[in-house]
C-alpha cells in the first residue's frame, strides 16, 4: 500500500455498528444530564438499598458517589448471574503455563467464593481490614479478591513479579493481617518459588512484619518450600474445607473494595484508593459500551496481569459484573512457543481481546507467519492500552490479528482513574491509528496550558480532568495531603484533576494522548518512577549520585537507562559492578525496573539551580543532537559522558 491509500480513519464495519451497545442516544443522554446518565448506569448494578444522591462534591477533592446507597461487589459480580439462571455459563477459562486449564462457571465461582469468605471470616477478618494478595495468575488470586470484596475486606494485590522488599513496604503501609499467596508460579516453564519471597518479606523475631497474622498457600507448583508454624496455612486444607453458603452483606457504597500501589514521582509508591459503588459503576460500564458485550457469545480476553489496575478492572470486576465469559492465563505469550496466545484465541474462540502495544510491538518482531498458522477469525473487537500506541502497531494489530475487520479500541485511563476515560465507541467512533479519540460519554477532559486555558487543536498541553467521574480514586493510603499535592495542585484553582500526561487534539479534534510529562516512565505498560530506581541505585554502596531516565525503544516503549557516579572509595568499576546494581535495582524493586543499561559517568548535567537535566540525559541515551544546553553549570560534561558510554 502506498502512503496516499492508508486511510487516515477507520469506521467501524457496517454490521458490527448495526449490532453495537453503544448508539449516539449514550453521548446525548450523558450531554442532557451527565450525573443522571451516571445513575442510569449505576443502576445496572445491584444495590440492597439504593443510593439518594449520586455525587457529593462538597468535600472536594474527595468524592462520594452514589450517596446512601449499598451493595455487596462480589454478588453483583457473581451470585446475581446464577439468581439470573446463568450459573451454567463459563465465567473462567483458565489456561495454565504448563498446559492445564480449568473451566469455571459462575455457579462454581460462587461456590469457591463463599468457601473463601467463610474462611476469612473465620480467621476474624471483619470489614476494612486489609488482605495483601502476592499470587501469579490462578483461578485462586480472582477467588480472593471476590472474597475480600463480598466481606468488604480492602485487598491490596502486589504483583507477583515484586520483590520481597517491594511487599514488605506495601504489606506494612497497609497493616494487612493476612497475606494470600502461593508455593511456586512458573516462569516461562520453569516452576520458580514465589512463598519464599512472602517469608523473606515477613521476616522474624523483631524485623517481623507486625500486622500479619496468617499467610494462606496455595500449592501450585508443588516446590519445597519453608512453613512457619502458627502462621502459615494450605488453602486445600481450610478454604477447600469450608463450608460453600455464605450470604453477602451490603456495604456502603464508599466502602473501601481494594488498595493499588502505584510509582509516584517520588521514591515512596502511593497506595491509590478506590471504593465500591462509583468504581463498579464505571468498570461495568466501560466493558459493556467500550469492549461492546455481549454476554451470550463472547468470550473476552485481557492480557494483564492482576497485579496492575487493568487486570482489576478488567480481568475481574468489569467482565465478571457483566456475567461475562473470559480468558485467564497465567503465563507469558512465549511459553513454551511464541504460539501461545494465538492457539488460546483459536482453541476458545475469543472475540475481544486486549493487550499492551508492546506485545503488539513484540508479536510484530517475531512475525506475521505465527499469527497467520491460526484461525483468528472468532476476533471482531481488539483493544490497547497502557502506553501511546503507535500508528504502525495499530495498523499492525488492525491487519494482521483484526483481518482488517475488528475495530480497535485505544483506551486511555490510569490506576487513578479506576476504569477507561477516553477511548473510541468501537460501534460509533471512526477510528484513527494512534489517537484514544475522545473522552466517553459522561467523562469530561480538557487540553489545556498551564494557566488552564484550552489549547487550539493541533497544540500540545496537559491532560486534565475537569468534572469527577464514578471510579476515581478517592485518596492515597494514609496521606491526604500526598493526594491533594499530587493531583489537585497544579490546578487548584480550576478544581481540576491533573493527569500526569501530555495531550494534544489534532485538526479533527481527535484526542492523542502523549505520554507523562513528569519522571515517571512507562516500560512495557509498567509504571516506574525515575527516583524509585534511583534510591535503588544509590542504596548500592560505590554509588553516590544517579540519575535515570525512560529512553525511547522500539518494543518496550521506553527503556530504563541510569547514569551513576560512582563514590571515591569505589573499587570496582567494571562489568561486574553495572551486574551488582542491576541486581540491587531487581531486589529492591523488581527484575521490570532493571536498567536496560547503567552508564558509569564523572560527573551529571545540572542547571544552576542542581536540577538534573533529564531531557539531555534522554538525548544522549537517545543518540540523538543535544538540546538547548545554555542553562548547564558545565555544558562539557557531556563529552565526558559520552567518552564513557557503555
Ligand atoms: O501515561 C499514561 C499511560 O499509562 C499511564 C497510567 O499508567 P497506569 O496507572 O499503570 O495504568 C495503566 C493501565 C490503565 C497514563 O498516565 N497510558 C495508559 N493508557 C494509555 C496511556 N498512554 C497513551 N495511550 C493510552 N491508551
Amino acid at each position: 500500500m502506498t502512503d496516499e491509500t492508508v486511510p487516515s480513519a477507520y469506521p467501524p464495519p457496517a454490521d458490527f455498528a448495526a449490532h453495537a451497545n453503544a448508539t449516539p442516544a449514550l453521548q446525548d443522554a450523558a450531554d442532557a444530564d451527565r450525573l443522571g446518565f451516571w445513575a442510569d448506569q449505576a443502576r445496572r448494578l445491584h444495590w440492597h438499598k439504593d443510593f439518594d444522591e449520586v455525587l457529593d462534591w462538597s468535600g472536594a477533592p474527595f468524592a462520594k458517589w452514589f450517596v446512601g446507597g449499598r451493595l455487596n461487589v462480589a454478588y453483583n459480580c457473581v451470585d446475581r448471574h446464577v439468581e439470573a439462571g446463568n450459573g451454567d455459563r463459563v465465567a473462567i477459562h483458565w489456561v495454565g503455563e504448563p498446559g492445564d486449564s480449568r473451566d469455571i462457571t459462575y455457579s462454581q465461582l460462587q461456590t469457591e467464593v463463599c468457601c473463601a469468605a467463610n474462611y476469612f471470616s473465620s480467621l476474624g477478618l471483619v470489614a476494612g481490614d486489609r488482605v495483601a494478595i502476592y499470587m501469579p495468575m490462578v483461578p485462586e488470586a480472582l477467588i480472593t479478591m471476590l472474597a475480600c470484596a463480598r466481606l468488604g475486606l480492602t485487598h491490596s494485590v502486589v504483583f507477583a513479579g515484586f520483590s520481597s522488599t517491594a511487599l514488605r513496604s506495601r504489606v506494612d503501609d497497609a497493616e494487612a493481617k493476612l497475606v494470600v499467596t502461593t508455593d511456586g508460579q512458573y516462569r516461562r516453564g520453569e516452576p520458580v518459588p514465589l512463598k519464599a519471597n512472602v517469608d523473606v518479606a515477613l521476616g522474624s523475631g523483631d524485623e517481623a512484619a507486625q500486622s500479619v497474622q496468617k499467610v494462606l498457600v496455595v500449592q501450585r507448583t508443588g516446590i519445597d518450600i519453608d512453613w512457619v508454624d502458627g502462621r502459615d496455612v494450605w488453602w486445600h486444607e481450610t478454604v477447600a474445607e469450608s463450608a460453600d453458603f455464605h450470604v453477602p452483606e451490603a456495604f456502603d457504597s464508599e466502602h473501601p473494595l481494594f488498595l493499588l500501589y502505584t510509582s509516584g514521582t517520588t521514591g515512596k509508591p502511593k497506595g491509590i484508593i478506590h471504593t465500591s459503588g462509583g468504581y463498579l459503576t464505571q468498570t461495568s460500564y466501560t466493558f459493556h459500551y467500550v469492549f461492546d458485550h455481549k454476554p451470550e457469545t463472547d468470550v473476552f480476553w485481557c492480557g494483564a496481569d492482576i497485579g496492575w489496575v487493568t487486570g482489576h478492572s478488567y480481568l475481574v470486576y468489569g467482565p465478571l459484573s457483566n456475567g461475562a465469559t473470559e480468558i485467564v492465563y497465567e503465563g507469558t505469550p512465549n511459553s513454551p512457543n511464541e504460539h501461545r496466545h494465538f492457539e488460546v484465541i483459536e482453541k476458545y474462540g475469543v472475540t475481544t481481546y486486549y493487550i499492551a502495544p508492546t506485545l503488539i510491538r513484540t508479536f510484530m518482531k517475531w512475525g506475521r507467519e505465527i499469527p497467520d498458522a491460526h484461525d483468528l477469525s472468532s476476533l471482531r473487537l481488539l483493544g490497547s492500552v497502557g502506553e501511546p500506541i503507535n500508528p504502525e502497531a495499530w495498523r499492525w494489530y488492525r491487519e494482521v490479528i483484526g483481518r482488517n475487520n475488528c475495530p480497535i479500541v485505544d483506551t486511555w485511563w490510569q490506576t487513578e482513574t479506576g476504569a477507561i476515560m477516553v477511548s473510541p465507541l468501537p460501534g460509533i467512533t471512526a477510528t484513527k491509528p494512534g489517537s484514544a479519540m475522545a473522552p466517553l460519554p459522561g467523562i469530561s477532559a480538557k487540553i489545556v496550558d498551564m494557566a488552564g486555558n484550552p489549547v487550539p487543536d493541533g497544540e500540545q498541553g496537559y491532560l486534565v480532568l475537569d468534572e469527577p467521574w464514578p471510579s476515581m480514586l478517592r485518596g492515597i493510603w494514609g496521606d491526604e495531603q500526598r493526594y491533594i499535592d499530587t493531583y489537585w495542585s497544579k490546578f487548584a484553582k480550576e478544581g481540576w484533576y491533573f493527569a500526569g500526561d501530555g495531550a494534544r487534539y489534532d485538526e479533527d479534534h481527535a484526542l492523542w494522548v502523549l505520554g507523562r510529562i513528569d519522571d515517571v516512565m512507562n516500560v512495557s505498560g509498567h509504571r516506574i518512577s525515575t527516583s524509585e530506581v534511583e534510591s535503588a541505585l544509590v542504596g548500592h554502596h560505590a554509588v553516590a549520585e544517579a540519575a535515570v531516565i525512560g529512553a525511547t525503544d522500539e518494543t518496550t516503549g521506553q527503556a530504563i537507562v541510569a547514569f551513576v557516579i560512582l563514590r571515591s572509595d569505589a573499587t570496582d568499576t567494571g562489568a561486574q559492578l553495572i551486574d551488582e546494581l542491576k541486581a540491587q535495582v531487581s531486589i529492591d524493586i523488581s527484575p521490570i525496573a532493571k536498567p536496560r543499561e547503567i552508564n558509569v559517568v564523572p560527573e551529571l548535567p545540572k542547571t544552576r539551580s542542581g536540577k538534573i537535566m533529564r531531557r539531555l540525559l534522554r538525548d544522549v541515551a537517545e543518540g540523538k543532537e543535544l538540546g538547548d544546553t545554555s542553562t548547564l553549570v558545565d555544558p562539557a560534561v557531556f563529552e565526558a559522558i559520552r567518552a564513557n558510554r557503555s
